[in-house]
């Protein structure tokens, strides 16, 4: 692979600005597809979407330089991974924009969107492999989606990326029901390294492993970031995975718990700032 050298230097490789969202609580579900853009509305409608709304995630602003590799922390429930999703438009937020190199993904096409999310990789919190899929096709499935390699090429890159997460290459026409939850975990990774992503996301890469393998992992995005100077966006409880892997840590804090002019982003610095922040919010994830 080779280091990312098309990133638009006039931008932030990401910028969130002023982004909330909303869940319907009557069905305490909302798709991508059925979403309603806040600004569409009717100032009614807007009154009765908030008042059978809850709110998660309130006027949140940050940008991620290229490069960076930044930890997102918080309470359970108080919004990490719908904030992880917003940025690659799994969820459409309900206020504010996010922007991906200079272009704001609200506005894209299907295609354009589409086309974006190859230079994302994504490493979902259950590794959310394709069950009937052998742990190749799984490895492949973005490849053969987006690119137009030959099947020999992808074999190549498929045995390359086992490689390089540390798995033998005689799983390759395993199923992932036959890995243990660390090995799929893995897989997960070479999955998302598959298409050279500029930017991966993480959600609990660590979460639900022992300490060796969860090294592991740390080590995997060390050397992700090392080797193809990727930005790591990682949301974590691994306290002991942030100070190995992350330069920079933002804390998310639940709304429930601020009062109304309270910013939800209640720390955002770098790792030696995290570690002396009196902030007792803070400071009580850390002694976790
Ligand atoms: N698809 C959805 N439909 C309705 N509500 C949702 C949906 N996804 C998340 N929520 C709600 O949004 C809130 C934040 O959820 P989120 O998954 O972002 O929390 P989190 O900080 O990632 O928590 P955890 O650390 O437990 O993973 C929760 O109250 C959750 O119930
Ligand atoms: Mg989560």
């Amino acid at each position: 692979m080779e280091t990312n050298q098309n990133i638009n230097l006039e931008y932030p490789l990401l910028l969130i600005q002023n982004v909330s969202k909303y869940f319907d609580s009557a069905s305490n579900s909302t798709s991508l597809s059925t979403s309603t853009s806040t600004s569409t509305l009717t100032s009614n409608q807007q009154t009765n979407q908030m008042s059978d709304s809850t709110m998660v995630l309130r006027d949140i602003s940050l940008t991620i330089d290229g490069g960076e590799t930044v930890a997102i922390i918080g309470e359970s429930g108080c919004g990490k991974t719908v904030l992880l999703k917003t940025m690659i438009r799994l969820f459409k937020p309900d206020k504010g924009n996010v922007i991906f190199d200079g272009r704001d993904l609200s506005e894209l096409t299907y295609f354009e969107l589409a086309q974006i999310r190859t230079r994302y990789g994504f490493v979902f919190q259950q590794a959310a492999l394709f069950d009937s899929m052998t742990i190749g096709e799984n490895i492949a499935f973005p490849l053969t989606q987006h690119s137009n390699k030959t099947k020999k090429e992808i074999k190549e890159i498929v045995k390359n990326l086992l490689n390089e997460v540390g798995l033998s290459e005689q799983i390759i026409n395993r199923k992932p029901a036959e890995l243990s939850g660390g090995m799929r975990k893995r897989v997960g990774f070479a999955r998302a390294l598959a298409l050279e992503p500029e930017i991966i996301l993480y959600d609990e890469p660590t979460t639900g492993l022992d300490p060796i393998m969860s090294n592991v992992i740390n080590e995997l995005i060390i050397n992700a970031h090392k080797n193809h100077n990727v930005t790591s966006i990682l949301v974590t409880h691994d306290i002991k995975s942030v100070l190995k892997v992350a330069s920079r840590v933002i804390m998310l804090y639940p709304l429930a718990k601020l009062n109304r002019g309270e910013k939800q982003i209640i720390f955002d610095g770098d790792i030696e700032k995290f570690i002396n922040c009196n902030d007792n919010r803070v400071r009580e994830f850390i002694s976790v």
